[in-house]
């Protein structure tokens, strides 16, 4: 297994281009099985999840082909409507073939994902969901086994709860499904808007992408369309914080401000300075940070996925800060292994007590899921001395080239065998 060393200490100072983004690549490459014709991906990230929806998808009958930077992804012949469990115990994000499946082929048998590190993450929302545009689904031997003899039918869907990948499975069904669909109380997130983009690309009909709410008037089929996935906005944020936490000054490249305005005002009030430039914006930081309060909220508010690597950056703020989880129940994973590194952190419930010290030290720590991992990384650039991140397979299922795109403003960092 893999392992990261950081040498902590230097001031990051340069220029990161950002990846395209691994949660809009999953969903979009998931959107492909509802047509027939080729769909062609650019600015689709190198990453070990999206090799994982590869392997999902060309199990179905997918034929994906990469070439001059782009992946084409033609579902024409599918030979198989179940994604097993070997490939989705893997990869949650597994579950949002099911609705594109059962949309154009009307069965689909989807493992069920089960819990992570981060929670019990259940999907009845997209179960609820499908339901409601007339599926018969039964959960039976550990599987989501889904039909639709007569196809779907357009509904009024309300979600209780604002979830990304059920209102991702729930807009792709609709696209097939005959009438209107009116999904509310939908995510937000800017990788609900990407994957609208490309869905009305092949020829879907949707209306309110960005709003509480979406109206979808179901076509027969749809067809092919070339599309370039979206910048990833948490790729954007770590590296954000990166700057940051070493007092550094770095511009991010082929990103944009607003997918992360959130976490920008929050390092603006902590004391960092946020320009925004032509393909992006630069972050630096001349003084140390002051500690402030953020809460984890859906799209617009404070990315989940952004939670613990701002904890790192306020390990060593001036002051102290209070950090409230309110997506996940259980995703406080890096705090004992940032307090191995000398940080003052206490957990209440779903808040973590933030008090910052002068400096951490390296340490041996343990990566346990990907953005606790990211969080690691972060604390080893500031640390004094060597910090060694084991298990590091999974940062590589979400950030690509870490390592060199980290050496490339000056951080002290590389990988070998453990
Ligand atoms: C997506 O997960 C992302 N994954 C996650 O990114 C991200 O943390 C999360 O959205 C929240 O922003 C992908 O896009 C592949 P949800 P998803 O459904 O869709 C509960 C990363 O690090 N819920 O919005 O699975 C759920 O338990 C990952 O890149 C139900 O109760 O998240 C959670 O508390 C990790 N029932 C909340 O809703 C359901 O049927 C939000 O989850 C579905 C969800």
């Amino acid at each position: 297994m893999d392992q990261i060393r950081i040498t902590g200490g230097q001031r990051l100072s340069g220029r990161i281009p950002i990846s395209g983004s691994k949660n809009s690549g999953l969903a979009l490459m998931a959107a492909t099985l509802l047509t027939g014709e080729p769909v062609t991906l650019a600015n689709l990230p190198a990453l070990a999840d999206i090799a994982s929806m590869t392997a999902l998808l060309r199990q179905h009958g997918v034929e994906i082909k990469a070439r001059d930077g782009a992946t084409s992804l033609n579902a024409e012949k599918i030979i198989s409507t179940t994604a097993p469990y070997d490939i989705v115990r893997k990869m949650r994000a597994s579950v949002l073939v099911l609705g594109p499946l059962l949309a154009r082929f009307r069965e689909a048998t989807v493992s069920l994902p089960g819990g992570c590190a981060i929670g019990s993450r259940p999907v009845d929302l997209h179960i609820k969901g499908l339901q409601q545009l007339g599926a018969e689904i039964e959960v039976t031997g550990g599987y989501i086994r889904a039909k639709a003899p007569k196809g779907l039918k357009g509904a009024n869907v309300v979600f209780p709860k604002v979830s990304v990948g059920a209102t991702e499975n729930l807009v792709m069904a609709a696209t097939l499904a005959e009438g209107e669909t009116v999904l509310d109380n939908v995510a937000r997130e800017p990788e609900i808007a990407d994957l609208v983009a490309l869905l009305v690309a092949l020829g879907a009909r949707i209306k309110g992408a960005g709003t509480e709410t979406l109206r979808i008037e179901g076509v027969p089929q749809l067809h092919g369309a070339k599309y370039s996935v979206m910048a990833d906005r948490i790729e954007t944020g770590t590296f954000a914080i990166a700057a940051a936490i070493t007092g550094g000054s770095v511009s991010l490249d082929n990103t944009r401000l607003d997918l992360i305005d959130s976490l920008a005002e929050r390092l603006v009030e902590a004391g960092a300075v946020v320009t925004k430039e032509e393909n992006g914006f630069q972050v630096s930081a001349e003084r140390s940070l002051v500690g402030i309060d953020v809460m984890t909220e859906p799209f617009p508010g404070f990315p989940t996925d952004l939670q613990a690597q701002f904890m790192a950056l306020m390990t060593v703020a001036r002051g102290a800060s209070m950090l409230t989880e309110t997506i996940f129940e259980n995703r406080f994973m890096h705090v004992p292994e940032l307090r191995r590194m000398g940080a003052n952190i206490n957990l209440h419930g779903s808040s973590a007590m933030v008090r910052g010290v002068k400096r951490l030290t390296g340490a041996d720590v343990m990566a346990s899921d990907l953005r606790a991992s990211a969080s690691l990384v972060l604390a080893g650039l500031v640390a004094d001395g060597d910090t060694v991140v084991h298990r590091i397979y999974h940062l590589d299922r979400g950030y690509e080239r870490l390592e060199e795109k980290l050496v490339g403003v000056g951080a002290r960092i590389e990988r070998s065998r453990d």
